[in-house]
C-alpha cells in the first residue's frame, strides 16, 4: 500500500480470520494446488454462484488464459472491448485467434451490442464481455447477438464477484466465467482467480489444461489409478495457501458487498451536489452492482488537473484503461486513435475515486469536499 496517501485506492478487506487459514495452510500441507483448502473453495463459490463447475486458478488472468485455450482455434475473431486489461486480448492471441476491438456505453462503460454486431465475420468465433467494475454488461442482447450468430461467450467477471443482472450472477451467464482474487479486488487473496462454467465437458478440458496437460485432477478424485500427459497444457493451478485465505474471503462475501454498496451509495449522494460539473455513475434497471469501483468523468481538459488535486490532499484517486486498440500492440493490428471514439472519451475522462469495505463515513465527507476543490 502506498502510504503517502490518506485514502487509498483499494483496501483490502482481511483480518484474523485469513491470518489464520494461511498459518493453517502452511501448517497442514505442501501448499500445492486442488488440496483441501481449493476444494472448499471450488464447493463454496459453486453454492454461492449457482453454477456447476468452478476451477481456482493463479490469477484473473489465467482463467482468461484457459478459457480461450478450452474454446478458440487458430485464426478465430473474439470481439472485446478496447477498454479492458491486456490480459483479455493477451489470453485470445495466446490462443492463436485475433482480438477483433469494440466501442462501449457512453453511461456503463461496458461493450455496446450494438458494435458488436457490427464486427462480426465469418471468422468470428466469441464475444468477451467484461462487467467493468462490476456493473453488468446488456447480457440479454449479448446473449441474443451470440445466439443469432452461433457464437460462444466469455464473460471476464474478473470485477463482478457479488454483482448481478437480472438477478443472476455474473459471470454464470456466459460459456465461461473468469474472476480474480488479485488484491485489488473485492475478494482477495494477493493473487488468484477461478473459472467457471455450467458445461461439463468443458470443465473436464479445462481441468486438463490447467494441470499442465495431465489428468491428474481426475486421479486426485480417485477416479484412476495414475495420471499422465493426455494434451497440450499449461500450470495454472491456484496454491492452497492462497485458496485458504481467498475461502475466507469468499465467506464474507456478503458483508463485503453489503459495505461497498453502502459506501457507494454514500459516496453518489454526497457528489449529487456536484452533477452539473461531473458525471457519475448509474446502476440501471437490470444491474445490481457490488461496487468494485467508483468511477467518475469530468471534462477531457480538466482530468489530469483534478487527479492531481485530489492526489495533493492524500486521496489516491487514480485514471483506468488506456485504450488496447491504441496501445503500442494494438497499433500493430492496425487500429488508430479515433477509431473507436467513445472507448477514447470514456478513457481521457475517467477518474476512479477510492471505495472499499473499510471506508469511514467521515473520509468520504473529505473526499466529496477535496473533489469540490479540486474541480475549481
Ligand atoms: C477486466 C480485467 N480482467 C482481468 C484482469 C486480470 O486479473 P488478475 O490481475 O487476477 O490476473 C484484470 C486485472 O485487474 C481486469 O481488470
Amino acid at each position: 500500500m502506498n502510504t503517502k496517501f490518506i485514502i487509498p485506492l483499494h483496501k483490502p478487506f482481511w483480518g484474523k480470520e485469513e491470518e489464520k487459514a494461511a498459518v493453517l495452510a502452511i501448517r497442514s500441507g505442501t501448499g500445492v494446488g486442488d488440496l483441501s483448502y481449493s476444494q472448499l473453495l471450488a464447493q463454496h463459490l459453486s453454492d454461492i454462484l449457482g453454477c456447476k463447475f468452478v476451477l481456482p486458478t493463479g490469477s484473473g488472468t489465467a482463467a482468461l488464459e484457459l478459457a480461450c485455450a478450452c474454446l478458440l482455434r487458430k485464426g478465430d475473431e473474439v470481439i472485446l472491448p478496447s477498454f479492458t486489461f491486456s490480459s483479455c486480448a493477451n489470453a485470445i492471441l495466446l490462443a492463436g485467434a485475433k482480438p477483433v476491438f469494440c466501442d462501449i456505453d457512453i453511461n456503463t462503460y461496458n461493450i455496446d451490442p450494438s458494435d458488436v454486431e457490427k464486427r462480426i465475420t465469418q471468422k468470428t468465433r466469441a464475444i468477451m464481455v467484461v462487467h467493468y467494475a462490476g456493473f453488468a454488461c446488456e447480457m440479454n442482447k449479448v446473449m441474443d447477438i451470440a445466439q443469432k450468430y452461433r457464437l460462444l461467450v466469455i464473460e471476464d467477471a474478473a470485477h463482478a464477484l457479488g454483482a448481478k443482472y437480472q438477478g443472476q450472477s455474473l459471470g454464470t451467464m456466459g460459456n465461461v466465467g473468469c474472476f480474480s482474487f488479485h488484491g485489488t479486488k473485492n475478494v482477495a487473496s494477493g493473487e488468484g482467480g477461478f473459472f467457471t462454467t455450467n458445461d461439463k465437458s468443458l470443465s473436464k478440458l479445462a481441468e486438463i489444461i490447467r494441470e499442465k496437460g495431465t489428468n491428474r485432477s481426475s486421479f486426485m478424485r480417485g477416479e484412476r489409478k495414475k495420471y499422465s500427459w493426455v494434451k497440450v497444457g499449461r500450470s495454472l493451478v491456484l496454491s492452497d495457501i492462497l485458496a485458504a485465505i481467498a475461502l475466507e474471503q469468499v465467506k464474507k462475501l456478503e458483508k463485503i458487498t453489503r459495505l461497498r454498496k453502502r459506501k457507494g451509495k454514500y459516496l453518489l449522494k454526497k457528489l449529487q451536489i456536484l452533477s452539473s460539473k461531473i458525471i457519475l455513475p448509474t446502476e440501471k434497471e437490470y444491474c445490481d452492482t457490488n461496487w468494485h469501483i467508483f468511477a467518475i468523468r469530468v471534462p477531457r481538459l480538466s482530468r489530469d488537473r483534478v487527479i492531481r488535486g485530489l492526489r495533493s490532499y492524500g486521496i489516491e484517486a487514480s485514471f483506468h484503461y488506456l485504450p488496447l486498440h491504441t496501445s503500442t500492440m494494438g497499433r500493430k493490428f492496425g487500429y488508430k486513435t479515433g477509431d473507436l471514439p467513445v472507448t477514447e472519451e470514456v478513457s481521457a475522462t475517467l477518474i476512479r475515486l477510492p471505495i472499499y469495505p473499510s471506508l469511514k463515513k467521515s473520509e468520504i465527507d473529505y473526499m466529496a469536499a477535496a473533489l469540490e476543490k479540486s474541480l475549481l
